[in-house]
């Protein structure tokens, strides 16, 4: 079974064909990925700092047809061979989402296939399984898991027992953690997305000048608040302003490594929460923030405390927005039959939308 998977959320228009016999036979689940085709807008928003939603809206309008023709190039099948079309529903930007929606759907009517709209985050949560570990094991024993979604838009930790059962433990209060990184990279002047850029900052600090707090983590439950965080580092900054310390490229290191080292400090904390709360010592990181190289190491010192922990990340090109997670999540579902196709031809989207309703 070919699915092709369409992923319009945000700002990257990615799209991927995933052959379900892979993970059906029980094989490497990776080795389904077809082709993939992604091209990120990262540039066109750069100069405004964000992602201005009309423009990204316009954009996958102009790449969409043309990304869907190279991946089938890749796929080496014809749009006649693929069987289902899938797309992010949402949540994400109802002007983005609602161009996957409708070329998912027109593609659909006029090929006469079956359309399926996908959860933007249960693409990121399973996208772990395409990791080259399950070469030898069975992905299928991974469940039940817990997962980690830090992304621009949400931060939460999850229960997955099963494809398509998914519970929320707990969640951010206020912003998100890849939003909070986004901030903090504004007020140090770096570019968007600044995510990665406050990350490799901090890597550049030779010392340990600034101690910023790490919010709610003694709070025994699973909750997260990175708003005051941001707010922190804003104070610093005032504070050097007003004491006349020049805002040089050491102050900058030392504030961004300040920042990262309390934000990680938080997620790790939280997941050994979690892990000892459910008695469930699997995790996957999924998100755009799971790239980072500072919550990959800190969250690895959990093995010290906790010997079987066992954390597993998508691959590194699948951690930001991409189209295989969609035509993979897609695949499992209709594989486990948790998700009955589209019966109308509506562009429907839910720019807002709870994974537990899924
Ligand atoms: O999942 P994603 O691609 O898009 C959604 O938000 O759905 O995540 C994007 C977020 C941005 O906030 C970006 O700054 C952050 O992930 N990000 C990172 C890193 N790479 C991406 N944050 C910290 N360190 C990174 N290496
Ligand atoms: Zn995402």
């Amino acid at each position: 079974m070919y699915t092709l998977g369409i992923e319009t959320s945000c700002d990257e228009t990615g799209i991927a064909v995933y052959d379900s016999q892979f993970w059906e036979n029980n094989q490497s689940p990776h080795l389904g990925i077809l082709g993939q085709s992604l091209y990120s807008q990262v540039k066109m928003h750069e100069e405004y700092g964000g992602v201005v939603p009309e423009l990204a809206s316009r954009d996958h309008v102009k790449r969409i047809l043309p990304l869907i023709q190279s991946c089938l190039e890749e796929s080496k099948l014809s749009i006649s061979q693929i069987d289902n079309i899938a797309y992010t529903k949402g949540p994400g930007l109802a002007g983005a989402l609602l161009v996957g929606s409708s070329v998912a759907k027109g593609l659909a009517f006029a090929l006469n296939k079956k359309s399926i709209g996908i959860h933007h985050l249960e693409g990121h949560l399973l996208s772990p399984l395409l990791s080259e570990r399950f070469q030898e094991t069975d992905p299928k024993n991974f469940f039940p898991f817990l997962a980690l979604l830090v992304s621009g838009g949400h931060t939460q930790i999850m229960m997955v027992k099963a494809i398509g059962d998914y519970s929320i433990l707990g969640e951010t209060l206020d912003d998100a953690v890849g939003e909070a990184f986004d901030k903090t990279a504004k007020l140090l002047n770096l570019p968007y997305p600044g995510g990665p850029e406050v990350s490799k900052l901090a890597q550049t600090s030779t010392t340990n000048r600034f101690k910023l707090p790490r919010p709610l983590i003694h709070s025994k439950n699973l909750d997260f608040s990175f708003a005051g965080l941001k707010t922190a580092v804003l104070t610093q900054i005032k504070q050097a302003e007003k004491e006349q310390i020049e805002l040089d490229a050491s102050f900058k290191a030392d504030l961004a490594r300040a920042f990262v080292e309390a934000t990680v400090d938080v997620l790790q904390s939280k997941v050994e929460f979690a892990m000892r709360q459910t008695n469930c010592f699997r995790l996957v990181v999924a998100g755009g923030v799971g790239a980072n190289i500072q919550l990959r190491e800190k969250l690895s010192e959990l093995t010290g405390k906790l010997p079987q922990c066992e954390i597993l990340y998508p691959p590194t090109h699948l951690c930001t927005d991409n189209g295989v997670m969609i035509a993979f999540a897609a695949s499992l579902r209709i594989l486990e039959n948790k998700q009955a196709f589209d019966t109308s031809n509506a562009f429907d989207v839910l720019p807002r939308w709870s994974l537990e309703k899924i």
